[in-house]
């Protein structure tokens, strides 16, 4: 069931969706060679006990850190690690949902690290642009996969393919409601958006293959031909004035 979420949920959900967005750019910030993915993991629990906010995902499933961070070829759900290092070159990506009050939010980004190849650059443009399309799409009277076909047309012309195994969700009361968001679709399918939806949209594009396994730890998906991933995400809410995004520092 699609829960619709009146006005001043939105308004408490903007107030987490910026807190959100804004220790993600911090976290953004401190990504760089030479530090670990547990170096990341403590900041974030810093920003978190600085903001008044839990994190979000530490203990859902049994998942064992606060956020996810998957480097490269991972594509989403890597555990922070002490023996991780980022080098010059990688391209991270930052998944960070936080808890405040009864409500969730939840926001990803990939950073490059100094320098990354041109097929790196364009992967992360391409997947960034992508979720704006979908965004667009997040309008009342639309169906939910206008968003999906969105990104999935924006990412394919540009070479790229985008994940089937891990979808987008709504979001609210619950890190992961109804209904899921597929980043793959076609236009005119699926329920039709109303004022009140919150979802949380976010294309996961690989470079070659949108086939994908998971690792001996249970958690981290890489890409199945080993070529590099890239996340983004935002929490977004459809208003009568358009698609709100709630993780948005600018708001
Ligand atoms: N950010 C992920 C999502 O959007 C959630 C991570 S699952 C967790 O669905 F277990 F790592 F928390
Ligand atoms: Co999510």
């Amino acid at each position: 069931m699609v829960e619709l979420k009146s006005d001043s949920e939105i308004e408490k959900l903007a107030v987490l969706g910026k807190i959100t967005a804004m220790i993600v750019r911090k976290l953004a910030d401190f990504v760089k060679a030479g530090i670990s993915t547990k170096d990341v993991d403590d900041y974030a629990n810093e920003l978190c006990r600085h903001y008044n906010v839990k994190p979000a995902f530490k203990g859902y499933r049994g998942y064992p850190a606060s956020i996810c961070i998957s480097v490269n070829d991972e594509v989403v759900h890597g555990i922070p690690k002490a023996d991780r290092i980022i080098r010059e070159g990688d391209i991270v990506s930052l998944d960070f949902g936080t808890y405040m009050d009864g409500f969730y939010s939840d926001m990803a980004v990939t950073v490059p690290v100094e320098t990354v190849t041109e097929t790196n650059k364009s992967l992360i443009k391409a997947t960034k642009e992508a979720l704006y399309k979908g965004i667009e799409k997040a309008v009342v009277g639309n169906r939910l996969q206008d968003i999906s076909y969105a990104i999935q047309k924006h990412v394919e012309k540009n070479g790229f393919s985008v994940v089937r195994a891990f979808v987008g969700h709504g979001i609210g009361r619950s890190l992961h409601e109804d209904p899921q968001v597929p980043n793959f679709g076609n236009p005119g399918c699926g329920i039709k958006l109303k004022a009140g939806m919150v979802l949380a949209i976010e294309p996961m594009v690989n470079a070659g293959s949108y086939d994908v396994k998971i690792k001996e730890d249970g958690w981290t998906a890489v890409t199945a031909d080993g070529k590099m991933s890239a996340h983004f995400e935002h929490t977004v809410a459809i208003t009568n004035n358009g698609p709100r995004i709630l993780t948005d520092v600018e708001e």
